[in-house]
């Protein structure tokens, strides 16, 4: 029998928090030869990617392929990039082993980290970001339950470390602001809010499938857009990670609570006005906005 892996430690990885999971393979990662339909879908972790990559796979597979949403879990139709933990996971193995078209790949790097190739053949880019209150609480919980993340200590402990960028894929503010900037000069970059999916999905579906140049009939949007619904996506053994070994979802399930605001069972009202303070002083541009509640 397998034993669980113990928790890594963070490292310091060209100025980012990394742990040895995401960068043991980085040579092979950073010469990934993306193809021209490849769409990469990236997130500062928690932040929905396994929402936005469960509605792709839907609109790109749903009709041609039904088998697959019974069959095979979303972590292997949307393979993680950057994951290499032999010999269960390699992500440019599962990558490379697709046979579907478009393939879907999904990566938490910050944008410097993306291979070049992907830049080079022009692929299309899904980048899904979620306020930061929510990200953290979702983030600390996804911590504690999952063996291969470093230990998040108490949350009082893992506010700061929030703040401070010390969190698996660095700073949260420099992730979704580094992506932001990017999509100014790269026009394949289709930049969504996870606060928007909550309030209106079938809204989020469509403006997805102008991006991608996708036309479903409305009955396949109203299917896909049913589900994709929290308690669908949770009960579903191919979407909620509970074929994964590492994680304890008697600690907490992935598909958790999935929605806008739970921050607030958790950051104190000193916290709150801890973080608002810091957050003015990093966040500076002025047309990045995130909601904390709908
Ligand atoms: S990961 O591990 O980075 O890939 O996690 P990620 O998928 O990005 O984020 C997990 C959070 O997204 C929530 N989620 C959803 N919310 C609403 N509706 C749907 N369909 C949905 N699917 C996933 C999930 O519950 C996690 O958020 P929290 O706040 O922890 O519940």
């Amino acid at each position: 029998m397998l034993q669980p892996p113990s928790r890594p430690e963070l490292i310091d990885f060209h100025g980012v928090s990394m742990t040895h999971y995401f960068t043991d393979n980085w040579e092979t990662v950073q010469n990934f030869q993306a193809r021209p339909d490849d769409i990469l879908i990236a997130t500062y972790p928690k932040a929905g990617t396994t929402w936005v990559s469960y509605i792709l796979d839907l609109l790109y597979f749903g009709q041609t392929m039904p088998e697959r949403q019974t069959s095979i879990p979303i972590y292997e139709r949307v393979p993680f990039l950057e994951l290499f933990a032999p010999p269960l996971f390699s992500g440019t193995d599962l990558a490379e082993g697709l046979s579907t078209s478009p393939r879907l790949i999904k990566t938490h790097f910050p944008v410097q980290f993306v291979p070049k190739s992907f830049w080079e053949q022009n692929c299309r880019m899904v980048y899904v970001a979620r306020n930061a209150k929510d990200n953290m609480v979702s983030y600390f919980h996804f911590d504690r339950m999952n063996g291969v993340e470093p230990d998040p200590g108490d949350w009082s402990n893992y506010f700061q470390k929030f703040m401070d960028g010390k969190l698996v894929f660095g700073p949260w503010y420099d992730h979704v602001s580094g992506w932001w900037k990017k999509k100014q000069t790269y026009s394949k970059l289709h930049y969504m809010f996870f606060e928007d999916l909550v309030e209106d999905t079938g809204r989020e579906i469509d403006k997805l499938c102008s991006f991608l140049g996708l036309s479903p009939s409305a009955e396949e949007k109203k299917q896909i857009t049913g589900e994709v619904q929290f308690d669908n996506m949770k009960k579903n053994d191919m979407a909620n990670y509970s074929t994964i070994g590492v994680m304890d979802f008697k600690v907490s399930p992935f598909m958790r609570k999935g929605k806008v605001g739970d921050w607030k069972n958790h950051f104190t009202m000193a916290q709150s006005e801890q973080f608002d303070e810091d957050y003015r002083k990093k966040m500076r541009d002025p047309t990045l906005q995130f909601r904390t509640e709908i």
